[in-house]
């Protein structure tokens, strides 16, 4: 089975379409602001995407580019520019960011009730005790869980291998997984002998940035397997961490790149940012 993102992003922007259509009539008009530092070649194609999709669901979208020598100080004024202005709902500062910006100090400055990436200490706080409040979560692994439950592949008393260790894409995805009911295992670049973990997993999660880093021969016959990579092969092709054209003959169910994740993740970005204008405006 093809786990089919795009197709499934397609249908979630229906509802959410309609859905910012009603809020508008009642005067709340969802708005997110993206700030880019610098020109990191796959940060610009996301954020030209997520403005896109913005656009299409008639979510107000700002992008604040600015060059790659803008100062930690001048990012946390604009940062707080925003934080004061009520009708700016989400902030999403986009990753990485130059090597002078300490990015923990950026995430923190950002309001927490406009955080629509889930990163700051108290959203992952609540992510990691499972908490049943409404909080944003890291976008992909969200996004991810949302396609699971789609296609009814239940995480609960299975084995979850994440390979990677982000706290963009790793850490939050354990711990969702986790919240589901799974047994989770973390592996990561020091890990040995990865292949002899990642054979035992049920659900397969990869988030590496090494094309093609997992082969058919790591994984468990029909295997859920998660490609969160969007990486570059030698003749430039885009292609995941998985090496899918082989991996799809084994995995019972498999996301391809592009088309699998990064839709979904794009899409949840929209989702938050409506849940926070819905949220302020009580
Ligand atoms: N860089 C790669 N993925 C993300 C994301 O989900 N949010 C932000 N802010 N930066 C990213």
């Amino acid at each position: 089975m093809i786990l089919d993102g795009k197709a499934l992003s397609n249908q979630l922007d229906v509802n959410m379409k309609a859905e910012v259509a009603e809020l508008k009539a009642t005067g709340l008009s969802p708005k997110l602001v993206v700030i880019i530092v610098g020109h990191d070649p796959a940060s610009q194609i996301y954020v030209h995407n997520k403005h896109r999709k913005a656009i299409k669901l008639g979510i107000e979208s700002i992008i604040e580019r600015r060059e790659a020598d803008f100062t930690e100080a001048e990012l946390l004024q604009l940062i707080d520019q925003y934080n004061c202005d009520d009708s700016v709902h989400g902030i999403l500062v986009q990753l990485p960011l130059p090597k002078h910006i300490d990015e923990g100090k950026i995430i923190r400055a950002i309001d927490v009730h406009k955080d629509v990436d889930g990163f700051s200490p108290e959203s992952v706080g609540k992510l990691f005790n499972n908490s049943h409040e409404h909080y944003p979560v890291s976008c992909t692994p969200k996004g991810i869980m949302t396609m699971l439950s789609h296609y009814h592949i239940d995480p609960k008393g299975q084995h979850a291998v994440i390979v990677g260790d982000s706290n963009i894409v790793g850490r939050p995805m354990g711990a969702l997984l986790l919240n589901a009911g799974a047994t989770v295992t973390y592996t990561h670049i020091l890990t040995e002998n990865l292949s002899a973990h990642t054979k035992t997993a049920d659900i397969l999660i990869v988030a590496t940035g090494v094309a093609h880093l997992i082969k058919a021969a790591d994984i468990k016959p029909g295997a859920t397997v998660i490609d969160v990579g969007m990486d570059r092969d030698e003749n430039g092709k885009l292609v995941g961490d998985v090496d899918y054209d082989h991996a799809k003959d084994v995995a019972g169910a498999i996301t391809p790149v592009p088309g699998g994740v990064g839709p979904m993740t794009i899409t949840t970005l929209m989702q938050q940012t409506i849940e926070l204008a819905k949220v302020a405006d009580h």
